[in-house]
């Protein structure tokens, strides 16, 4: 099992890793300060995970609140199913809610335990391989809004993060593609070695090798751990974390919650990144191609939706969270390895970035 810690002063908390962490009591008992404990998951890991995990924590009294799932689902009703399932059982200040699932999972329990009576604990229990690497990570909580991706939410961290890499087992393989984009992500925004360990280990983490997946994990996890702990609330730093996710919350809003995967979006997102830096001569055409090659090794989309004009993309990008007095900066990149966050480009490039052929791109590099 392997140890990293977000180090936020007082409110640090350790990431673990490793196979069958669920069965493991001591990775979650000493992070459970009441006798109550909720587990919030869904009911697709619900009967894959939810007793393995209720054993473990049998010493506690538990309370299972089982919502629909899909990123669909991640609004204000079933936000409520939550507030109802912890009432109904008359759940005190220190219960301790455990976030068992994806990402949609841990951004509403997390976001349930930010509210409930005003903030009770909450355990991170990621099971797709995009919570494990990024969202369970870092305290950002929330639901969407129609207008906008993840638009309402707060910053509260979780007591710990478990992640039980043998969940993996069971994910269907569009998931996993769809947590490699956020794991290329990290090579791309701060680490070139790591992508240069990437394009060797691909076709290995495909194969759903255990030591490779492990080692994607810590090290994505380590620069999540890294940039969170350097600016926690995203007064600056913490926005490189979003390469892509400008263009990709405008495919996800655009499209209808959950008919693009998140890290698909998220992939067709960066290759429009990659665009608009290269237009601006900061990468070179092939830096953007080495990136587009890796996202197409994965699996993921590479090209934005057929019927997404510019103005679309305008549209949902005018409400996005880096839009700050009315300016809309995008994370871009200097070079692989080295993100930037700026509102300093040209608007005739940006313009160009979302009229650009990436079909034709893509049918270039061989897709
Ligand atoms: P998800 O939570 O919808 O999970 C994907 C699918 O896999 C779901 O159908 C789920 O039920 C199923 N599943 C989960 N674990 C499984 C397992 N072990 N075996 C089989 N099926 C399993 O999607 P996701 O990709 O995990 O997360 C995407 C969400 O995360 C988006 O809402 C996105 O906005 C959010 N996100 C948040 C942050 C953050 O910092 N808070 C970062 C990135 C993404
Ligand atoms: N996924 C972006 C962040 O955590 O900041």
């Amino acid at each position: 099992m392997r140890t990293l810690k977000v180090d936020l002063g007082e409110r640090s908390y350790p990431i673990f890793i490793g196979a069958d962490l669920l069965t493991d009591a001591s990775r979650f008992l000493p992070y459970i300060a009441g006798r109550q404990v909720a587990i919030v998951t869904n009911e697709t890991v619900a009967p894959l995970y939810l007793e393995r995990l209720s054993q473990t924590l049998r010493e506690r009294t538990m309370t299972a609140i089982v919502l629909p799932d899909g990123e669909a689902f991640k609004n204000w009703e079933t936000l409520q199913l939550i507030f109802d399932g912890l009432l109904q059982a008359r759940h005190d200040r220190r219960t301790t809610v455990i976030a068992l699932g994806g990402g949609v999972i841990g951004d509403m329990a997390g976001f349930a335990a930010a509210c409930y009576q005003r903030g009770v604990d909450f355990i991170q229990v990621p099971t797709t391989l995009l919570s494990q690497v990024d969202s369970s990570v870092g305290g950002k909580t929330g639901i969407n809004h129609p207008l906008g991706k993840n638009m309402v939410g707060a910053f509260y961290q979780p007591k710990a993060v478990v992640i039980d890499t043998t969940t993996l087992a069971t994910l269907p393989p569009r998931e996993l593609a769809a947590g490699l984009a956020e794991v290329i992500k990290y090579g791309l925004i701060c680490d070139e070695p790591f992508l240069a360990w990437l394009e060797q280990k691909m076709d290995r983490l495909l194969a759903l090798d255990a030591e490779a997946l492990t080692e994607a994990i810590e090290r994505s996890c380590q620069a999540k751990a890294r940039v969170v702990g350097a600016d926690e609330r995203e007064s600056g730093l913490r926005a490189i974390l979003n390469l892509g996710h400008t263009f990709g919350h405008a495919i996800e809003t655009h499209m209808g919650y959950g008919v693009w995967l998140h890290g698909e979006a998220v992939a067709a997102g960066t290759v429009m990144a990659l665009e608009m830096s290269t237009r601006l001569g900061w990468i070179s055409p092939a830096e953007r191609d080495r990136g587009i090659r890796l996202l197409q090794r994965a699996g993921l989309p590479v090209v934005p939706p057929g019927g997404m004009g510019p103005e679309h993309f305008l549209e949902h990008m005018a409400v996005d969270k880096k839009v700050l007095d009315g300016q809309l900066r995008l994370v871009l990149l200097n070079r692989p390895g080295e993100a930037v966050i700026t509102a300093d480009y040209p608007r005739d490039v940006l313009d160009a970035t979302l009229r650009a052929d990436y079909r034709a791109l893509a049918a270039q590099l061989g897709e």
